[in-house]
């Protein structure tokens, strides 16, 4: 009985110090909401049509899969439509089952699946910030609370200029330029909290600031210099027996 409770005990404890320990972020300015509910902005009415550019680059997106395949291309459709839009309504996405003749659901699947597609309305920037563990390494807290308090808004809000919505992603693949954030298409890497100030202070007066490293080295390259590979390759039976 004693040790039963013993062990009760112990365990409660531990569970308690592993939720202590992690807790997820929320994503509710991308695509957080897994379930749709219709809103005065985001229901089957919302107009949405596919520009006459972009109905000719589905179908040369369509094209590049066989005969009765259309529906493999619900992910570069999804891509379109909210490159054209901004964000994913529901009619956008019922527009893509039409023009893939699939049914509504194939495609919200797909939509709520990948976090890379908005259901919400989003800024015109939106910057997904790093947290994961070698960006906390390099310390991306500093950053998120440069862009919190610049900004004045959390993660998963929006400017009220509707210029930034800002969501914290798990890694972005760019972990040897830590720490870094997303903004729409580019990567801002091995960033300072001035670094990233003076980035958002570019993208309110209308720059694109240029993408990429920060602190002056070359992409992901040794920022001290190279340490291998630094003199001209060895020719043909480089390190071959010469019994051979
Ligand atoms: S951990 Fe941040 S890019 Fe990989």
């Amino acid at each position: 009985m004693f040790l039963s409770r013993t062990i009760r005990a112990a365990v409660s404890h531990s569970a308690k110090q592993v939720r202590s320990l992690h807790q997820s972020a929320v994503r509710a300015g991308a695509g957080g909401v897994f379930v749709h509910r219709d809103t005065p902005d985001n229901n089957a009415e919302t107009p949405f049509e596919f520009t006459p550019e972009n109905m000719k680059r589905i179908e040369a997106i369509i094209g590049n899969y066989p005969e009765g395949h259309k529906q493999a291309a619900t992910l570069p459709v999804l891509d379109v439509a909210q490159r054209q839009h901004g964000w994913l309504p529901i009619s956008a996405m019922n527009k893509v089952a039409e023009v893939l003749e699939i049914p509504p659901m194939r495609v919200y699947e797909v939509a709520t699946f990948y976090t890379m597609f908005n259901r919400q309305p989003m800024g015109k920037y939106h910057i997904q910030i790093c947290t994961t563990t070698p960006c906390m390494l390099c310390d991306s807290d500093s950053i998120l609370a440069a862009i919190q308090s610049k900004l004045g808004i959390k993660v998963g809000q929006t400017t009220p200029d509707k210029l930034f919505t800002l969501s914290e992603v798990e890694c972005l693949g760019a972990c040897v330029n830590a720490p870094m954030v997303q903004i729409n298409d580019n990567y801002y890497e091995d960033l300072t909290t001035a670094d990233i100030e003076q980035i958002l202070d570019e993208l309110k007066a209308g720059r694109m600031p240029p993408p990429g490293p920060r602190n002056g080295r070359f992409s992901c390259e040794p920022a001290g210099g190279l340490t291998s590979l630094t003199g001209p390759p060895p020719g043909p039976g480089f390190g071959v027996r010469t019994d051979l």
